[in-house]
């Protein structure tokens, strides 16, 4: 048994920002109960090396640039799922015991894992298996966690797409153009719902409300000739279909398939019915990699500060969650259950038809 009470800490999946800005509130709050805290590298990766791979975190090392800052310092991965983890000859093979021998040999007494959904699913299996106590916190961009009103990340990926959306209305109204901006998001709207309301578009697409082109169109006409307005700005998320149903994939290096494209479609499309000159810009990863802006280091912050509570208290398999301005905690299981998508009741659904934006329908 370790001399202090020791726990754990790692990110897990796709970065955003405001991951460092979790670890350092964790790092603040287990110090000053007295406790060790040890930063696994690059999520359950760090765990399957030998020697683990982790570094011991402490208040001096977060006192200055590292919470400002977008990633993760320790690193994280989205691929090697340890139930069926991948290995070089093509099959795959389960590594689970190897990282519960980690957390055993490191001697943590409990494991605190940033993570979305995919992740959180992940850990709670191997946290089942292994026998070890297990708090998470949600993160992604895509705010697509359940059981949470806010993940960590979303906030500043709305703040960058809206300024893209700044700076794409200058040059589309100089040109006479349809602005396309195509946001990542997953199965979700959020981002492009929102980024959309505050970036002032005409068009908003998400994956939760079906379109038709012939409505997008007329909305655009309508702004030439009932409004005498020579240019329009369209938001679509990632996961938009084409108008048959087809998703717009990438297919990456090594087979990976991500969403991407659907904003090209789109613009051909709107350039076809409208004969506007359109172009896209495709934000990506841009959304992730900014340094988190001020709503994503309180969220963070209390994050942090709660999920180290919940270890003092002994209160396991548990995600914190943010609920009407404050901090709660749920069970990871529903957490995972449910998956936030939009919801067509949602106050920003209400909130963009009554400004007369157009969600496609
Ligand atoms: O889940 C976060 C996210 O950024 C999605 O919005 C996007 O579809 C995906 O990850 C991209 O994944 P990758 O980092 O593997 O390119």
């Amino acid at each position: 048994m370790a001399e202090k009470k020791r726990i754990g800490i790692l990110t897990s999946g796709g970065d955003c920002a405001g991951l460092n800005a979790v670890i350092r509130a964790a790092v603040f709050a287990a110090v000053s109960r007295g406790w060790e805290i040890y930063g696994i590298e690059d999520g359950t990766a760090g765990l399957l090396d030998r020697p683990i791979r982790y570094q011991k975190l402490t208040r001096e090392m977060f006192d200055t640039t590292i919470m400002r800052l977008g990633g993760t310092i320790l690193g994280t991965t989205n691929k090697g799922n340890p139930f069926k983890f991948p290995m070089p000859d093509g099959t795959f093979k389960d590594r689970t015991q190897e990282i519960i021998d980690g957390i055993k040999e490191l001697e943590l007494e409990a494991v605190i894992a940033i993570g979305g959904d995919g992740s959180m699913d992940i850990l709670r299996g191997l946290a089942k298996r292994g026998g070890f106590n297990l708090v998470t916190i949600p993160k992604t961009m895509d705010n697509d966690v359940g059981k949470t009103e806010i993940s960590v990340g979303f906030e500043t990926a709305v703040h960058v797409a809206t300024e893209a959306l700044d700076r794409l209305q200058p040059t589309a109204a100089s040109h006479d153009r349809v602005m396309v901006l195509e946001v990542m998001g997953r199965d979700a709207g959020h981002v492009a719902l929102a980024a959309g309301i505050a970036g002032g578009a005409d068009v908003i697409l998400i994956p939760e409300i079906s379109y038709s082109t012939d409505k997008i169109a007329e909305k655009i006409m309508s702004i030439r000739e009932q409004e005498g307005r020579n240019f329009a700005l369209v938001v679509v998320s990632e996961a938009v279909k084409t108008e048959t149903g087809g998703a717009r994939q990438v297919e990456h290096y090594g087979g990976k398939k991500t969403y991407g494209g659907i904003g090209y479609y789109i613009g051909d499309l709107i350039a076809e019915k409208t004969g506007f000159e359109t172009r896209v810009t495709v934000l990506g990863h841009v959304l992730r990699g900014s340094s988190p802006i001020h709503q994503d280091r309180i969220v963070a912050a209390a994050f942090g500060v709660h999920a180290v509570d919940l270890v003092a208290q002994g209160k396991f398999d548990r995600m914190v969650a943010w609920s009407n301005r404050s901090v709660i905690d749920v069970p990871i299981e529903e957490a995972i259950a449910s998956y936030h998508a939009v919801n067509q009741d949602d106050a920003l659904v209400h909130t963009a038809r009554a400004l007369g934006i157009c969600l496609g329908d």
